[in-house]
């Protein structure tokens, strides 16, 4: 979730590059850096001072040499390596001439380094985006113009990306070029401009063109042309954009909660690239425990707060299901002062979207003193809680503006399946067959997010038919549960209203007795396996006049029999139902909030990252 920002033809290029830069702020960095390139010369700074970055890189920039039109520029969400200077970018060949910024993951890099190092290349950083860099080098060495090295060299590439190269040899010209990751191109007259976002150029720039996947663009000061992967000429489609900055900077979106919402396919599908080797075997490059502690673990468990708690129930059933070790979620407050058994073999999971939560990193800490190993599950590289931890899987979300919690959670979730995945590979207490079957699965449910988040109608028309209620209850079963307790925290974030999740088979030791007319019962019905007993604990409420509106799958006719409303989204395997079922009710918090007026993005009383106990 890197920024880029490029400028070719600009006598203010310098300028262009620090305030395009300074305006991907709110998207979060942890680097960043520029590269000015004229005939024969490149010159490169790069900064690692947290969100002082870019102030730094405007320091250091007082020593630019003057003259330069052309340059790109980036701010860092570390991936692969620390956010130190030497892994932002830009980066640079073996030359020097060539530079190039990347935003996404190449994941085939191993190999390609591999390869350009038998060689003679030399690499400097610990990321996989420098590995661009050389493939370029590499394919101009044959004598190809940049535009078209950089197509060759994609060729090879597995991945996301958006980036964007220039080479001193071949001066005033950026070549960019877009898979998954965003990209759009910017004119005026004379310049022509490149960013991940509009508005690192939206007050440069008064055209605005949408890249596409897999599509190469040359900018030069008189303007672009594109082709595609084969080479053929293609055309950028237009923008109309009427957007002020504030706006921008959400994505269009009225506030950031929305956009990270629709965000969730790509936090999903980035948190799981690069994550299966060609022979099958799962990886986590940040996971610093051997394969055999793994093999020979106990006992799991998993402390978290909020959120994340949810994300960590979510595992606890897959990770018994598949690895058959048993699995224990703890709240990080009541962790720490419990007095907790740590045998050998025990492994604790901190699961924390900003690593920070304090609750979370002393339970941690409590859980290495008594001598557990310790893995983090952060969305921050480099957070405390990753830094503390034996190891850590990084969850690659991006960052999270809204005080609720939504992106950051479908991420835990798909590492920590991910991780129960592995586990079960070790252990060997899944064929080989079906951990295929799974990962398969697993990377479906972002085109299943996509798909639920098209049908955010179905869920506007619940919310206006129920905007007066005042008391929910969110029913599940099996992983629907932990998905019922999330649907309920956001509601009760966003609408202030009581709002509360309960296992369904709990519906008749207590909160039954509260069902009455004007109470709205929310279920999630989309396990086959739990379908009939979700059905009658249903009719239950029905009958005593309930409001039910029932999250289930498109194939699902029975519902209707005891639903007033039903959400419908698309079937996928039952241990993935959390991320593709929490996205109608995050809608539904979120349309419920709106329509009473309430500031989605900053609920009262609550905080991002609780840092007081
Ligand atoms: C706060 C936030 C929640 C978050 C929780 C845990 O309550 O408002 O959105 O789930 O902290 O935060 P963490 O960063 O540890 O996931």
């Amino acid at each position: 979730m890197c920024g880029i920002i490029g400028v070719v033809g600009s006598p203010d290029t310098l300028t262009t590059l620090l305030e395009g830069l300074q305006r991907l702020e709110y998207r979060g960095y942890d680097s960043a850096g520029i590269a000015l390139v004229r005939a024969g010369q490149t010159w490169r700074v790069r900064t690692a001072a947290g969100t002082e970055s870019v102030a730094a890189l405007r320091l250091e920039c007082e020593q630019a040499p003057a003259g330069f039109t052309s340059g790109i520029g980036h701010t860092r969400w570390a991936t692969h390596g620390a956010p130190e200077a030497v892994n932002a970018h830009p980066h640079l060949d073996c030359s020097g001439n060539i530079a190039i910024i990347h935003n996404g993951i190449i994941e085939n890099h191993t190999e390609i380094q591999e390869r350009l190092e038998a060689k003679g290349h030399v690499f400097t950083s610990v990321t996989d985006s420098e590995v661009l860099a050389h493939l370029i080098e590499d394919s101009r060495a044959s004598g190809l113009e940049l535009m078209e090295a950089v197509r060759q060299s994609l060729l090879t590439v597995r991945g996301a990306f958006a980036l964007a190269a220039m080479d001193a040899t071949e001066p005033n010209v950026i070549v960019a070029a877009r898979r998954i990751s965003p990209l759009v191109v910017g004119t005026a007259p004379g310049v022509t401009y490149l960013a991940s976002d509009v508005p690192a150029i939206l007050d440069k720039a008064t055209a605005f063109y949408a890249v596409n996947d897999d599509e190469i663009v040359r900018l030069g000061p008189e303007g672009f042309r594109a082709v595609d992967l084969d080479g053929a000429p293609v055309r950028l489609h237009q923008l109309s954009i009427d957007w002020d900055l504030e706006t921008a900077e959400k994505g269009g979106h009225d506030d950031f909660m929305s956009k990270e919402i629709g965000e969730q396919p790509d936090a999903v599908r980035a948190t799981l690239l690069d994550r299966r080797r060609r022979d099958g075997t799962i990886t986590f490059d940040e996971l610093r425990v051997s394969d055999e502690e793994l093999r020979d673990v106990k006992r799991v468990v998993l402390v978290a707060a909020g959120t994340s708690h949810h994300a960590a129930l979510v595992a606890k059933y897959a990770i018994e299901r598949w690895a058959r070790v048993s699995v224990e979620v703890d709240i990080s407050s009541e962790y720490r002062y419990r007095d907790p058994i740590v045998e050998i073999g025990t492994l604790v999971i901190g699961v924390s979207q900003s690593g920070e939560t304090i609750d979370t990193i002393q339970a941690t800490r409590e859980a290495q003193r008594r001598g557990a190993r310790v893995v983090a599950i952060s969305n921050i590289v480099d957070s405390s809680l990753a830094r503390e931890a034996d190891a850590v899987i990084y969850t690659r979300a991006g960052l999270e503006v809204s005080v609720a919690s939504t992106k950051a959670f479908v991420a835990q979730v798909a590492a920590l399946e991910l991780f129960a995945l592995r586990l079960a590979q070790l252990r060997g207490t899944l064929p080989e067959q079906d951990i295929d079957a799974l990962f398969l699965g697993l990377n479906a449910v972002s085109g299943q997010i996509a798909t639920t988040l098209e049908r955010s109608a179905q869920v506007e028309h619940v919310a206006r038919e129920l905007i007066g209620a005042r008391d929910f209850f969110f029913l599940g079963r099996h992983v629907g549960f932990p998905t019922s307790l999330e649907g309920a925290l956001k509601l009760k974030e966003l609408t202030y209203l009581h709002a509360e999740g309960y296992p369904a088979g709990e519906l008749k030791h207590g909160p039954l007795a509260l069902i009455e007319p004007g109470v709205v019962v929310v279920a999630v019905a989309t396990d086959p396996a739990m379908h009939e007993k979700m059905m009658s604990n249903l009719a239950e409420v029905k009958a005593r006049g309930a409001s039910v509106v029932v999250v289930a799958t498109d194939d699902d006719e029975s519902v209707a029999a005891v639903a007033d409303y039903v959400l419908r989204v698309p079937a996928t395997e039952p241990m993935f139902t959390p991320m593709v079922d929490i996205v109608p009710l995050q809608l539904f918090a979120y349309k419920m909030a709106r329509g009473l007026g309430r500031n989605v993005d900053r609920p009262r009383n609550l905080a991002k990252t609780v840092t007081v106990e």
